[in-house]
């Protein structure tokens, strides 16, 4: 549906679930994707692209570090020659009572969440702004954008940031006709939110008016579209996909 052929992405936290889709997505629409994880799972995820004809490269990477994420988009320059795709997907979701989080437990899912994105964007950007365009897509959640949730106030505020990030950013970077808007995704299966139990996992169900959790291929559509020229003409926004969980 999206042509992406001659387009280069990253796609970070594409390792498994959202990320993972995200990517296979982008290579299956002509892009070649770089694929950016902590673990060593990235590597099985390009055998996957490649398997199906797409094209790409696996760099392992912690999204916190500077020193990491320097190197890396070094890397993808120097193998791949451009970036015109950027999707900050990497993100953390430890649930703990607000009463009992420690300054780690802060500093590490704001270090991750939203110093990730601003490791990522700040080091492509200087290449975006000299060809003249990009697409920087930013997965923020629900939960930074329209409801609270319990034991997640750490990742709430991570998610807001990510938020007012990408509307300031918007407006910095339209005259170089670069694009960045974010996703606020609702509940998604993934290896991530597996962990949940079965009570859970059906109340939420039952909280989705319609009547199913999300997949990641929901997310990774809007991504799609959100980095084809489709979308050239929306930038700063926050798109929610939800099934319609926050509407009543
Ligand atoms: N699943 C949901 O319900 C949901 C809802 C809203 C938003 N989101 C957001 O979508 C994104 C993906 O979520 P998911 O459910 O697919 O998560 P997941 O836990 O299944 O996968 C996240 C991936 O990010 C990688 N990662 C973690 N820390 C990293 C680091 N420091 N550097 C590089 N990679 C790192 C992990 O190794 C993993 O492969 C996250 O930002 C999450 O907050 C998810």
């Amino acid at each position: 549906m999206f042509n992406l052929s001659g387009k280069v992405a990253i796609v970070t936290g594409a390792g498994q679930g959202i990320g993972k889709e995200i990517a296979l997505q982008l290579a299956a629409s002509g892009a070649k994707v770089a694929l950016i994880d902590i673990t060593d799972r990235i590597f099985d995820v390009l055998k996957e692209i490649k398997g199906r004809g797409g094209d790409g490269l696996a760099i392992k990477c912690d999204v916190s570090s500077w020193d990491d994420v320097h190197r890396v988009v070094g890397q993808v320059l120097e193998r791949l020659g451009r970036i015109d795709i950027l999707v900050n997907n990497a993100g953390i979701y430890p649930f703990r009572p607000f009463v009992e989080m420690s300054e780690q437990d802060w500093d590490k899912v704001l270090d991750i969440n939203l110093k990730g994105v601003f490791n990522f964007t700040r080091a492509v950007l200087p290449k975006m702004i000299e060809q003249r365009s990009g697409k920087i897509i930013n997965i923020a959640s629900i939960a930074g954008s329209v409801v609270g949730f319990t034991n997640l106030v750490h990742y709430s505020a991570s998610k807001a940031g990510i938020i007012g990030f990408t509307r300031s950013l918007a407006l910095e970077v339209a005259q170089y006709n670069i694009n960045v808007n974010a996703i606020s995704p609702g509940p998604i299966e993934t290896p991530g939110t597996k962990v949940l139990n079965k009570e859970l996992y059906d109340q939420i169900r039952r909280a989705i008016p319609l009547g199913r959790w999300g997949r990641p291929e929901d997310v990774a559509n809007l991504v799609l579209f959100l980095a084809s020229d489709k979308s050239n003409f929306i930038t700063g926004q926050n798109i929610i996909i939800d099934g319609g969980y926050t509407l009543p």
